[in-house]
């Protein structure tokens, strides 16, 4: 840096900057979703999608551009040449083989892994001082190889992790109670997959835990209402993707709510994917807990409480993770 320049690069532009630039790898369905939620929101002034369809990356840049009139001020460009992604602030992952009905997360392993060695070695010499957002799924373990391949610090190789979880689960506890989803508060933590856990023990709608949770009108939370919601959680991306072969708007807003957190440096308290180095005993692993997430990537975990059955759990999670990043070889 040359006099008068600060040295570390500041990713914090703020709201007024013109220097928040995203790039987006993968214009499918979810890739497309994160530009347009991004968009409409105005988080970047600078959105870059990268895809290695040519056609379909460029239709899509077409119909962003041809919505901007009704944004945010913004730049929405895109090309198969990675070039595209050059100096991005962030770079988001979302590339890759996506479950079809019947095969879970972690099938989609070994073909996503491969796509990334492929892919991120380019995106460090493009954009060596990006924050790298993952949401290729199997998140975890996606974000786990992200940090081997690029070399980059664990704190700005961040994965989507369960964030979209936890939105499904607080919407469904503010349905059985009647209560506005921003009041409650409750986290899924561990895999983004079928081995995460619900952490009711710190739950809280309006600062009641929700262990106490009594208000006439408003339901209660029975231990199968519980159970109910835990297999709804779990099952919600089955479900959408039986449907319509995919899921994208969740995602979509919940990448977002990631990236204004990165961008606006708002310290959000987010179940982001991240390495994990000694948290409650669990070392070498990238699973979601309540983190911080701000300018500078994310924080280690929070000292979050757990009852012992949470802990087991989330400790059996970060085992699972860990056993299909060794199938790889990682
Ligand atoms: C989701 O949970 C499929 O991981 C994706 O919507």
């Amino acid at each position: 840096a040359g006099a008068g320049e600060v040295s570390a690069p500041n990713r914090n532009g703020g709201r007024n900057s013109t220097r928040r630039k995203v790039g987006i790898i993968g214009a499918g369905s979810v890739g497309a979703t994160i530009a347009y939620a991004a968009m409409i929101r105005g988080v970047a002034r600078h959105i870059s999608l990268f895809d290695i369809a040519k056609s379909k990356v460029d239709a899509e840049v077409l119909d962003l551009n041809h919505g901007l009139l009704f944004a945010p001020q913004a730049m929405v460009d895109g090309s198969d040449d990675v070039e595209v992604l050059r100096d991005c602030d962030v770079v988001v992952m979302t590339a890759g083989a996506k479950q079809k009905p019947g095969e879970t997360r972690m099938d989609l392993a070994a073909a996503n892994a491969n796509l990334c060695k492929k892919i991120l070695p380019d995106v460090v010499r493009v954009a060596p001082d990006a924050m790298l957002l993952l949401v290729t799924n199997p998140v975890d373990v996606i974000t786990d190889l992200a940090i081997k391949i690029t070399g980059f610090e664990w704190n700005r190789v961040i994965g989507s992790g369960t964030v979209l979880d936890s939105s499904r689960f607080r919407y469904l506890v503010a349905k059985h109670c009647g209560v506005a989803v921003q009041n409650v508060h409750a986290y899924i933590a561990g895999e983004h997959g079928d081995t995460e856990i619900p952490l009711w023990s710190s739950a809280t709608i309006g600062s009641i835990p929700l262990n106490q949770w009594a208000v006439q009108g408003h339901g209660r939370l029975a231990a199968k209402d519980k159970d109910e919601i835990v297999r709804n959680v779990k099952e919600a991306a089955y479900q959408v993707i039986q449907g319509k072969g995919a899921t994208n708007y969740a995602v979509g807003l919940a990448v977002t709510n990631i990236l204004e957190s990165i961008l606006y440096d708002e310290s959000r308290v987010l179940a982001v994917s991240g390495r994990l180095q000694g948290f409650r005993g669990m070392e070498d692993v990238c699973l979601s807990v309540p983190r911080i997430v701000s300018c500078r990537g994310i924080e280690p975990p929070l000292p979050i409480p757990m009852t012992v059955d949470e802990e087991t759990g989330l400790q059996a999670s970060a085992e699972r993770i860990r056993s299909v990043v060794h199938e790889l070889g990682f």
